[in-house]
């Protein structure tokens, strides 16, 4: 469904992801693990097509089969591929409805936005308060990660990257986010960059991808992740 090929970027001269070749499947969850730097966070971006990054010639992006190289990143957000951030931003003076009303025009009806957006926000525990505030404006770290699964949900992506939506939430809203996922994924592709095995408990991962250096260096199942907890990334 999403397929890498050769896929290799760089920011400021220095390469960071380096000749990764990898199919990530529909209806299947990844979990995609590595230490600080490994270049984690640069692969979503790279695959959300974030103009900072310098991708390689060579390199190729297909989503169902289509080389969407070349698209810029609203068309890939707008064929199905849906980055959220690591740090989500404020976006000051838009509300949450505001933005996917203008994100879903032509395609959801202002009215099927609103209650999407309000059965959603009720089922991940949002409060309402805070949807009718700027995006992002004041809204806690766990806050923000909720926000951020709550437009993906709207925007209906095939393929979901969770960069560390894990981090800086607690124990019950990390359930809450993890289960909501777990129910969601059919059909969809869902890749969640995380430190910690804690939400994989929720929602298992098929499998587990381990970055160094800009290469997947280990691939195996949810006891990958364990192991990984268990022994850090020594066997590495
Ligand atoms: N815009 C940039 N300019 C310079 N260096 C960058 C830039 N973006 C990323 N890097 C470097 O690329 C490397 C990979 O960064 P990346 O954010 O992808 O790591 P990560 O695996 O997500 O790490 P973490 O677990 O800490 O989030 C790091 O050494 C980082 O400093
Ligand atoms: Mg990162």
């Amino acid at each position: 469904m999403l397929k890498l090929k050769n896929w290799t970027a760089s920011v400021s001269g220095k390469t960071i992801l380096n000749k990764i070749d990898f199919k990530f499947e529909k209806n299947q969850v990844y979990a995609l693990m590595g230490p600080n730097g490994s270049g984690k966070s640069t692969l979503a971006y790279t695959i959300a097509g974030h103009p900072a990054y310098r991708v390689d010639k060579k390199s190729s992006i297909y989503l169902n089969g289509k080389n969407i190289s070349a698209d810029s990143p609203d068309k890939r957000a707008k064929a199905g591929i849906f980055l959220s951030f690591q740090s989500p931003l404020s976006l000051n003076g838009v509300t949450v409805f505001q933005l996917l009303r203008l994100a879903m025009s032509g395609k959801k009806d202002p009215l099927t936005v609103k209650q999407e957006i309000d059965g959603i926000a009720k089922k991940l525990r949002i409060k309402s308060e805070l949807l009718s505030r700027s995006l992002n404006d004041g809204a806690s770290g766990g806050e923000k990660k909720k926000l951020e699964l709550l437009q993906a949900v709207v925007l209906d992506p095939k393929v979901l990257i969770f960069d560390e939506i894990d981090t800086g939430v607690d124990v019950d809203a990390l359930k809450t986010i993890a289960k909501f996922l777990d129910q969601y994924k059919k059909n969809r592709t869902i890749i969640l960059i995380t430190h910690y095995n804690r939400i994989l408990k929720y929602i298992k991962p098929n499998k587990v991808l381990v970055l160094s250096e800009g290469r997947i260096v280990k691939e195996g199942n949810y006891k990958l992740a364990e192991e990984v907890e268990r022994n850090g990334y020594e066997m590495i």
